[in-house]
């Protein structure tokens, strides 16, 4: 649960939230760290639908987010739907690894009349549901098919038709209607090879002689090339714009641990009330922090894992036993000789 430092401007058009271009750009490159790329790409079809020249017939963005593994992908729409709705959980999600065989597709859309299970199969995807991640701020709805390599190919074929026409039929024949939505997929195709690319000049300190620009065009080859192998032209053609994360450097992870440490100290606080106390992580401490919790292969994904463990858990074991004086300053200490955090009065 991120706050907002800046909020962006809000202005109504039609009674429909409208946001500056720069805004929506810095609050989303304020929460989607090292992916200037990513922000480019989706501000301008946020513009088009809040602007009303979103084309008809088809939903309103459609993106195609590969990379890497913990980069940023999914916390880019949660991201979004922050900015848009208020809230990172505005946001319909489908895990597509739970469709990978063909009869679990059914769940998506329901059973038609009269096949078995009919009644009991509500499907997933419903006007109402979508129609529940939007918020009187905003009626965009943001959609994140996730893993799509991993669902059977009537799924695929199915998620075409949203592409092409907007719309879903249901098993019980009704539609859903996409034309107010923004369709993200995101994809780990390529992921492995881009890693292996990268991997002659593994460590942070390397990736950085190498020119960028170069070795990112080199990732986004490599992570279409396996995209049109696995999916057909028409699918790949629908697509708006394909974003190619990259691997965050040793900057971006820094930046990541200290919006994760800002967050624990403001939920402390809402939590604790006036119980609440303060705590400090000294430079030594998050590099320490960083090293255990980030590298180039699972990128920011461990980090907050490591955070908890490191300082939220020997917290919460301090508060239990009532030995933290509220308003007390605490920092997380490193001991180098025993090799182990530690948390100490101020
Ligand atoms: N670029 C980023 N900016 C801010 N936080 C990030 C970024 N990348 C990763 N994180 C942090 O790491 C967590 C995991 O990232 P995320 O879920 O977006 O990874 P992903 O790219 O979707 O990976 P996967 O391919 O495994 O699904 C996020 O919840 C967030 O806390
Ligand atoms: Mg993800």
């Amino acid at each position: 649960m991120r706050h907002s430092s800046t909020a962006p401007r809000l202005t109504r058009i039609r009674g429909e939230l409208a946001i500056p271009a720069s805004d929506l750009a810095n609050a989303l490159s304020e929460r989607i760290v090292g992916q200037p790329a990513a922000v480019e790409a989706i501000v301008p079809y946020v513009q088009m639908y809040q602007a009303g020249l979103a084309p008809e017939g088809r939903p309103a963005g459609v993106f195609l987010l590969l990379g890497p593994t913990g980069t940023g992908k999914t916390r880019t729409v949660e991201a979004l739907a922050e900015v848009l709705h208020g809230s990172e959980k505005n946001v319909l999600k489908v895990d597509c690894g739970e469709f990978q065989m063909e009869h679990e597709v059914a769940k998506l859309i329901g059973a038609p009349p009269g096949y078995l299970g009919h009644r009991e199969t509500q499907p997933l995807l419903n006007q109402q549901r979508l129609n529940s991640v939007t918020s009187d701020r905003c009626s965009l709805a943001l959609v994140l098919f996730d893993e799509i390599e991993k669902a059977a190919p009537s799924f695929t074929r199915l998620l075409l038709g949203i592409l092409d026409k907007g719309i879903l039929r249901l098993g019980d024949n009704t539609t859903v209607n996409f034309e107010r939505s923004l369709v993200f997929m995101t994809s780990n195709l390529g992921a492995r090879r881009m890693m292996k690319e990268l991997r002659p000049d593994f460590g942070f300190e390397a990736s950085v002689e190498r020119p960028l620009a170069d070795s990112h065009r080199k990732l986004e080859s490599i992570a279409m090339a396996s995209v049109r192998r696995r999916f057909s032209p028409e699918f790949v053609n629908r697509i708006d714009r394909v974003i190619t994360y990259r691997p965050l450097d040793e900057e971006a992870l820094a930046e990541i641990l200290d919006q994760h440490i800002a967050d624990l100290q403001r939920y402390l606080e809402e939590r604790l009330g006036p119980r609440a106390f303060s705590i400090e992580v000294p430079p030594d401490s998050r590099r320490r922090l960083l090293r255990e919790g980030a590298s180039p292969e699972y990128g920011a994904r461990e980090l907050k894992r490591t955070l908890q463990r490191r300082l939220t858990q020997p917290l919460a074991a301090l508060v239990v036993g009532g030995k933290v004086e509220p308003g007390a300053r605490l920092s997380l200490d490193f001991d180098r000789e025993q090799e182990r955090f530690f948390l100490r009065a101020l």
